[in-house]
C-alpha cells in the first residue's frame, strides 16, 4: 500500500489545533479520511477540515465536548453518517489547569482534569469499541491514546493532577488493549515531551524548552508523525506499548 491509497476513516479527538490538528492533516497525507472534534473553536476546525480536503481526502468538524458522553456518541454517529465505518480513533483531546501544588488544588480543578482526560478517554474509547470490535460486528481497528510524559516524571510544582489522569490513560491503554487484542483492535499510547502548541502557559516554553536533552522543544508534527505511524499497518504488531517522543525527555 503506498501514502496515497485509501485507509478507511479516522477520528481524532481534539483535532482544532496542536497536535490534533497536526495529526489530522498527517493522517490525510497518509490516505485517510478524517473525522475531527473541537470544543470551541469552530474556525481552526474548518482550517483543518480544508487542509485535509486539500490532501485529496474527506473530512467533516464536529462540535463535540469529550466531557460529555452525549456529545461523544454524537461525535461518533456523525462521522460514521457523513464518512463510513470508522477504523481509527485518536484520543486526544486533553487540557491542564494553572501551574499549582497539589496543596493548593480544590475538587472542582480536579473535576476537569479528570473528567476531560481520564473520563473522556475512557469514554471515547468505549464508544471506538462498540464500532470497532469485531465482538460488536464491527471490522477492527485502531485506538491511540494521547498520554504525556508527565504520567511517568509526575509534573511536580505544576501540575500533579494532569500527570495523574494521564498515568489512568496509560493504565486504560494496557487494560484495555489486552480486552480487545483478539477483537481485532490494537490500543497503544503515545507520551509526548514539551511540545510547541498552545497548551502551555504564555512563557513556559521559553523556561523550560531548552531542557529536553535534545535541547529544543518538540513539535506537532513530530507527535503526529508518531501516531500516524501507530494508526497504520506499519505498526501491526505493536498493542499494548507506549510510545515516548519527548527529545529524551
Ligand atoms: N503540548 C504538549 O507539550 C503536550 C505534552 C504531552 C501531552 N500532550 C497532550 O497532547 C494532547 C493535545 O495537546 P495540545 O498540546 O495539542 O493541546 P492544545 O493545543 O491546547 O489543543 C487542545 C485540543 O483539544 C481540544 N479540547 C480541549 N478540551 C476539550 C474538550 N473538553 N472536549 C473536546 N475537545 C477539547 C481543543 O479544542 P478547541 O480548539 O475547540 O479549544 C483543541 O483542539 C493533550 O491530550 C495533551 O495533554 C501535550
Amino acid at each position: 500500500m503506498t501514502a496515497a491509497d485509501a485507509r478507511g476513516v479516522a477520528l481524532v479527538t481534539g483535532g482544532s489545533r496542536g497536535i490534533g490538528a497536526a495529526t489530522a492533516i498527517g493522517l490525510a497525507e497518509d490516505g485517510w479520511d478524517v473525522g475531527i472534534s473541537y470544543r470551541t473553536r469552530a474556525d481552526e476546525a474548518a482550517q483543518v477540515v480544508a487542509k485535509c480536503e486539500a490532501l485529496g481526502r474527506r473530512a467533516v468538524a464536529v462540535q463535540a465536548d469529550v466531557a460529555e458522553a452525549a456529545d461523544i456518541e454524537r461525535l461518533f454517529e456523525t462521522v460514521g453518517a457523513e464518512l463510513g465505518p470508522i477504523g481509527a480513533v485518536i484520543n486526544n483531546a486533553g487540557v491542564v489547569s494553572p501551574a499549582a501544588r497539589v496543596d493548593q488544588y480544590d475538587v472542582q480543578r480536579l473535576e476537569r482534569v479528570f473528567r476531560i482526560n481520564a473520563i473522556g478517554a475512557f469514554l471515547v474509547a468505549g464508544a471506538a469499541v462498540r464500532r470497532m470490535s469485531t465482538a460488536h460486528g464491527g471490522a477492527g481497528g485502531v485506538i491511540v491514546n494521547v498520554s504525556s510524559r508527565g504520567a511517568v516524571l509526575g509534573s511536580a510544582n505544576e501540575y500533579v493532577d494532569y500527570a495523574a489522569s494521564k498515568a489512568a490513560v496509560d493504565t486504560m491503554t494496557v487494560g484495555l488493549a489486552n480486552e480487545v487484542a483478539k477483537e481485532g483492535i490494537r490500543v497503544l499510547g503515545i507520551r509526548p515531551g514539551l511540545i510547541e502548541t498552545d497548551i502551555h502557559e504564555p512563557g513556559r516554553l521559553d523556561r523550560l524548552g531548552a531542557t529536553p536533552p535534545l535541547g529544543r522543544p518538540g513539535t506537532a508534527e513530530e507527535v503526529a508523525a508518531l501516531i500516524v505511524f501507530a494508526a497504520s499497518d506499519r505498526a501491526s504488531y505493536l498493542t499494548a506499548s507506549m510510545l515516548d517522543v519527548a527529545g529524551g525527555r
